[in-house]
């Protein structure tokens, strides 16, 4: 009897949520064979959920302190993630430098950083194409690894409802590893010093060194005081993606057993691309249904209304934590418009959480066609960040970006200056272009004097 109960609750839930079936679904692929994504469907809605409904409750905490302005968010990784690239050492490094970056905004706020990936998950990319043409072909766009292969072949350009399954298996082996590095010794602040190791030695790392030797004094005087705490030892680390594919998205929500609410359970967190944050798409109706704290990019061109209507669908309760909005607005546009949004919202009296994505508005392609960003442009745009969030009263709560902890050349300028003509000697994104190591770092350092000024 009761099982049949929770049966029917369960059903309902997921008739509610499949109401976004009817709505347009932007961005997606054109499958060529639909019975081929029905059986991926079915094989991914067999598996096992790659994150507990329990974890994203207690983000969503997180995410709440941040909203009232007790806590940082610092969400980074990829623009898009590859199969390939999913390896023991990469994770790693790009775990280390969001660990490391973790710690200077820490000390230099004296304020919680919660830690959250772009990662295990953020294998679809949004296109402004459909197709792209290379010396006469023209072939399917490039989607992601979970949609087609970058290989300019036919073959390979062809979306593959496989792939669907092939991306769940990268995103539980990419999150175990994040899960054994964050639990299992290897973020010990004890080991502050080691996340610097096997990186290029640089002005920023030098920076860090100290710092790191600072921290290591204060952990000895703790220690001699008698003061333990798994905090200390271990870190929490979430994960989160663009909620794109709806094909991958769908089968992997499911309901908890102690609630009977839905969860994503994708990803810890999941967010709506500025391109699919049409309020009555299906993007935005899919997400409402589930528990996940929620993320949506806002560009230059959202208004007040647009803000106060997404609150309205995504978070009709007002919970703190439950919706970020993550602006990116340019370094040339931000000063103009984001201040005049965090009034109406304020004004409304919602209290989102807000987040800077200082890298989607600056994008420029250079004369060897190079689609690459300034650092300059980053900062510019951060400080805007800051500086409007001082003018509307409200609190600057995180920061999300795209970055590796590789030695890339992709982004231009920071203290090493890439230039034009260093782009081409290691540009390995297959999208957008993500701060180094070093920038990374240094970006935390700037970021870092902000977050002083508000501590003050
Ligand atoms: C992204 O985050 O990679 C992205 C495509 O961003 P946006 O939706 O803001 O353009
Ligand atoms: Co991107």
């Amino acid at each position: 009897m009761t099982i049949q109960t929770t049966d029917t609750a369960a059903s309902l839930a997921f008739a509610e949520l499949d109401a976004y079936r009817e709505l347009e679904a932007k961005q997606q692929p054109s499958w060529p064979d639909p019975a081929a994504v029905d059986a991926a469907s079915a094989e991914l809605a067999a598996q096992p959920p790659l994150v507990f409904a329990g974890e994203a409750d207690l983000l969503r905490e997180r995410l709440a302190a941040a909203a009232r302005g007790e806590a940082f968010l610092l969400q980074g990784g990829d623009c898009a993630e590859t199969f390939a690239a999913a390896t023991a050492d990469k994770i790693r490094d790009r775990v280390k430098t969001l660990l490391q970056m973790a710690v200077v905004l820490t000390y230099g706020a004296s304020m919680p950083v919660i830690k959250v990936g772009r990662m295990a998950g953020q294998f679809a990319k949004p296109r402004s194409s459909d197709t792209e043409t290379r010396e006469g072909v023209a072939l399917p766009a490039y989607r992601g690894d979970l949609v087609n292969g970058y290989d300019f072949t036919a073959e390979s350009r062809t979306a593959d409802p496989h792939r669907l399954v092939q991306g769940y298996h990268v995103s539980a082996s990419t999150l175990n590893l994040i899960r054994a590095f964050t639990r299992g010794g290897f973020a010990d602040l004890r080991q502050v010093h080691e996340w610097n190791k096997g990186f290029v030695s640089n002005p920023a790392n030098q920076r860090y060194e100290s710092l790191a030797a600072e921290i290591d004094r204060a952990l000895r005087f703790m220690e001699a005081c008698g003061v333990e705490s798994a905090a200390l030892t271990q870190t929490e680390f979430y994960v989160s993606h663009e909620a794109l594919l709806l094909d991958y998205e769908r089968p992997l929500t499911r309901v908890d057993s102690r609630t009977g609410q839905l969860y994503n359970t994708s990803g810890h967190m999941l967010w709506i691309g500025e391109r699919t944050r049409d309020l009555d798409g299906a993007h935005v109706e899919f997400l409402s249904h589930v528990r996940n704290p929620i993320g949506v990019k806002l560009g230059p061109t959202a208004s007040v209304d647009d803000a106060l209507r997404l609150i309205d669908k995504l978070d009709p309760e007002r919970e703190p934590g439950r919706l970020t909005f993550i602006t990116r607005m340019g370094a040339g546009r931000i000063r103009d418009v984001l201040p005049g949004l965090l009034a109406g919202v304020r004004d409304a009296g919602a209290t989102p959480l807000w987040v800077t994505d200082p890298m989607h508005g600056n994008g420029i392609t250079t004369a060897t066609g190079y689609k690459t960003r300034r650092f300059d442009d980053v900062m510019d745009e951060l400080r805007g960040f800051f500086e409007s969030h001082r003018e509307a009263g409200t609190f600057p709560g995180g920061i999300h970006v795209e970055l590796t902890g590789d030695d890339v050349t992709e982004c231009l300028g920071g203290s090493e200056n890439i230039d034009e003509a260093a782009l081409e000697t290691r540009y390995e994104s297959l999208c957008d272009p993500r701060l180094n190591h070093r920038q990374s770092l240094e970006l935390a350092f700037q970021v870092a004097e902000e977050l002083k000024r508000i501590a003050r």
